[in-house]
């Protein structure tokens, strides 16, 4: 199955990433979230980003404008009618995106295919709100989704390998590498990521140190590029939240609970640096 046309549900920090990458890569593109304010958003990102992108020279002004032609905005989900791959990148709730599944089950194709962006929630309760389990898939990009090679693909209990081999095709032609993974909890990426960010924050929480020093020590003692308080801000803290609480309900170890303190920030709004407030401030 050749995959021409996509749909990116949810035109948030992941989705718009999402949807520039396929238009990018030659694939039609819709682009749908239910808030008007956040779709026009997503789609200034994507201007800005491909602007700056020919400004530096690694873009030619015409790819812009063939990247933005195949780029369409729309605030009807029913758009996926037209599609043959729809990825949705929705808050990470189950509620939420097994309301939008059962949506997209009925209005898409028959042939097309249903994937998520989820960093946690289980592929197979999400395919089991569908008639087409078979046809559902994870497919997990990282953070900012233009730069990072990474896609983690995740098999649902009864995802086909038909399925499989279609979205591991197509991120090739993304230019990224696929990694195949099975249902777990937090998948690979987020079992390994969010603990050590959790921790971080515990370690903040019980005084250890400070932010900018837990930071410091994370990037200079251990070479990573970030520190995992500033990484925990640019993925959100209700998104870290919302993952830690499912590996403590999914593998029922009181070594994932969450950090009190990370509620605390979540339940104050500073959610990171989407809302200008995290464990730093951001204009
Ligand atoms: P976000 O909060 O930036 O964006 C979510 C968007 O979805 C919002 O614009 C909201 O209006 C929209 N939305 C909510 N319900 C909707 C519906 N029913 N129909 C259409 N639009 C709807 O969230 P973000 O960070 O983009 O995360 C989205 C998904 O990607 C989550 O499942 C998250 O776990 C996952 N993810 C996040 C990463 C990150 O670093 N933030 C990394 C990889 C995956």
């Amino acid at each position: 199955m050749t995959i021409k046309t996509v749909m990116v549900i949810g035109a948030g920090q992941m989705g718009a990433g999402i949807a520039q990458v396929f238009a990018q890569a030659g694939l039609q593109v819709f682009l749908n979230d239910m808030n008007e304010v956040a779709l026009d958003k997503g789609m200034k990102n994507i201007e800005k980003l491909l602007a700056r992108a020919v400004e530096k020279g690694r873009m030619e002004e015409e790819e812009k404008n063939s990247t933005l032609s195949r780029l369409t905005s729309t605030n009807t989900i029913n758009d996926a009618q037209h599609c043959d791959l729809i990825v949705e990148a929705v808050v990470e709730n189950m509620n939420v995106k097994t309301k939008v599944f059962k949506q997209l089950d009925e209005i898409a194709p028959k042939h097309a295919i249903l994937a998520s962006n989820t960093s946690s929630l289980p592929i197979t309760e999400i395919a089991s709100a569908t008639n087409r389990a078979s046809q559902v898939i994870g497919m997990h990009f990282m953070n900012p989704v233009p730069v990072m090679k990474l896609v983690e693909i995740i098999r649902g209990l009864q995802t086909s390998d038909e399925t499989y081999q279609a979205i591991e095709n197509l991120t090739h032609r993304l230019g990224k590498t696929p990694v195949e993974v099975s249902d777990f909890p937090g998948f690979v990426s987020n079992r390994i990521l969010m603990p050590m960010i959790n921790e971080a924050i515990y370690t903040l929480y019980e005084g250890v140190a400070s932010v900018e020093d837990i930071d410091t020590v994370m990037k200079l003692g251990m070479n990573h590029p970030m520190g995992p308080l500033q990484l925990a801000d640019f993925i959100g803290l209700d998104t870290c939240l919302y993952i830690m609480e499912v590996l403590h309900e999914g593998f029922g170890d009181s070594k994932y609970r969450p950090c009190p303190l990370l509620r605390k920030y979540v339940k104050a709004g500073w959610l990171g640096k989407k809302s200008g407030r995290g464990f730093y401030q951001y204009d």
